[in-house]
């Protein structure tokens, strides 16, 4: 009998995943982990120390030292690093600027991803980011992958940031393409649809139905399984 499953949530910038993956887990009673938030954590803190991702000795020195901690909250999840959080400063433009700069790091993306699949052992987990279904849980029993045309991505970062930053929509445009761009053809755990995941391109669909979506992928998986 299965009792309880893993989602993988993976796709581009501004899919939708975060807000999503967020829901369908309430909707499951299942604990959301966010795997940009950590990646953006970290980037926060080696901008914050002053370590370029250039500088390798000093990359891997640090996250080999780093307490990571997760604190699971109703509307974000915390992220402290050695003892200090990051969370209020992850979101910032500087910090999507720089992230896929040190997301790209083989020792950054090895603690993480270690990180990530011992909070999954227990199952019913929903995590979302560009290589769950791929590399980190490739069992996950339902795996999405997230899309939206790029004008639409950009267009609801902009509803996000405008009141909060000086930005322009074609600038996060460009910011989205690009970073989707450096994701997609990075050398570790590239951003890339798993052979057996559904596409699910979110371009007209409302924040509702993609959840609902997902939730009956997940009812009819533990159901089918139940049957047998
Ligand atoms: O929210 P948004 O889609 O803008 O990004 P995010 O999910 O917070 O992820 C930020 C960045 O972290 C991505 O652009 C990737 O460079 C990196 N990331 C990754 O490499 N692998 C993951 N599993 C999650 C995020
Ligand atoms: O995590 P990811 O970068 O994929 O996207 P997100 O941060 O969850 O979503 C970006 C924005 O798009 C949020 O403000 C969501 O409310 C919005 N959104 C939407 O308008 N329609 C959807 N179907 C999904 C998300």
């Amino acid at each position: 009998i299965v009792d309880k499953i893993n989602v993988a949530i993976d796709g581009p910038a501004g899919a939708g995943k975060s807000t999503v993956a967020r829901m369908v887990a309430q909707k499951l009673s299942y604990i959301y982990v966010d795997t940009g938030a950590m990646y953006r954590a970290v980037t926060w803190y080696m901008i914050h120390k002053d370590i370029m991702p250039e500088d390798h000795d000093n990359v891997l020195q640090t996250v080999r030292n780093m307490v990571i901690e997760l604190v699971p909250g109703e509307e974000v999840q915390k992220v402290i690093i050695n003892g200090e959080d990051a969370t209020p400063y992850i979101r910032s433009l500087q910090v999507s600027g720089m992230v896929s700069q040190y997301a790209k790091i083989e020792s950054i993306r090895t603690r993480l991803s270690q990180l990530q699949r011992e909070m999954a052992l227990g199952k019913g987990v929903v995590m979302d980011g560009r290589d769950i279904g791929t590399t980190v849980l490739p069992d996950a029993e339902v795996k999405i992958f997230m899309t939206a045309s790029v004008e639409e991505r950009a267009l609801r970062r902009y509803k996000e940031l405008k009141d909060a930053e000086q930005v322009t929509l074609e600038q996060l445009e460009n910011d989205i393409a690009q970073r989707d761009l450096l994701d997609q053809s990075r050398e570790i755990s590239p951003l890339r649809r798993a052979d057996d995941s559904i596409l699910l391109d979110t371009t007209s669909m409302d924040i509702v139905q993609v959840v609902e979506t997902i939730v009956s992928h997940c009812r009819s998986y533990v159901g089918g399984e139940r049957n047998h």
